[in-house]
């Protein structure tokens, strides 16, 4: 595992730099996309180059998870949250970018045909990821199975409580059930970048970096991925 301590700008360059080196070298890659606060400046990062030349034309793009039950329309719906900050920034193909479908009337099906659509894809090249304070990667909380695949998940107080500001506040606004990639699935992309920032991230990344790998820290398991980079400012570091 690598880890980089630097200022967020920075961090958001270097895995710009990930996404940018990947895509001139195969441009039919794959990347894996989070929503969150966390890949904001990358994706700001990655609009800039594709403005300077950088084409997404012919790449494709999975997103780590998504709520159950928003309207379609809802501006919190992740499907919603990618087009606006990433998707329509870039030049992707219409349908090149897609998500677990968290409106579908059989959600384990659902389920079943997302990562059959990633398999089918060949696989996740680069995937971008954030971390929850409770160490959750895509929607993965504590007590998921590190072998875990696409799947439907209930959100702890905790997740719904962070992303409440999302939704005016309220955390009963919040929804309860997600579909999520699961651990294994997220393990299975050839390249891991994570970002953290901030002080409220410091517990989750101690243990993601140097705590036993455990499903009570979930985010741990990429310990044992064979090319993990982790992307933390000062703050999110304070704990290392
Ligand atoms: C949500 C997302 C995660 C993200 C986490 C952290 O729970 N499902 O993918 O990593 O929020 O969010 P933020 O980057 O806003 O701190």
């Amino acid at each position: 595992m690598e880890v980089v301590i630097a200022p967020a700008d920075q961090l958001a360059r270097l895995a710009a730099d990930a996404v940018e080196a990947l895509l001139r070298g195969k441009p039919d890659a794959v990347l894996g996309l989070a929503t969150g606060s966390s890949p904001l400046k990358v994706y700001d990062e990655l609009v800039r180059r594709h403005e300077a030349g950088l084409s997404f034309a012919r790449a494709r793009a999975f997103m780590l998870d998504e709520y159950v039950g928003l309207p379609a329309e809802h501006p919190e719906r992740y499907r919603n949250v990618i087009e606006k900050e990433i998707a329509s920034r870039v030049d992707f193909e219409p349908g090149a970018v897609e998500g677990p479908d968290g409106l579908a009337d059989d959600l384990v099906a659902a389920c079943a045909a997302y990562e059959a659509a990633i398999a089918d894809a060949g696989g996740v090249d680069l995937q971008i990821l954030g971390i929850g304070t409770d160490g959750h990667i895509a929607f993965n909380e504590p007590g998921s199975s590190l072998a875990s695949r696409t799947r439907i998940k209930t959100l702890t107080r905790q997740t719904r409580e962070d992303n409440a500001r999302f939704f005016g506040g309220s955390v009963d606004d919040v929804p309860r059930h997600c579909l999520t990639q699961g651990l294994a699935t997220i393990m299975s992309a050839r390249h891991l970048v994570l970002l953290a920032t901030g002080k409220a991230k410091a517990e989750a990344v101690h243990q993601l970096v140097e705590g036993p790998v455990s499903a009570m820290w979930p985010a741990s398991v990429m310990q044992l991925h064979p090319h993990a980079t982790v992307l933390v400012d000062d703050a999110a570091a304070s704990r290392l």
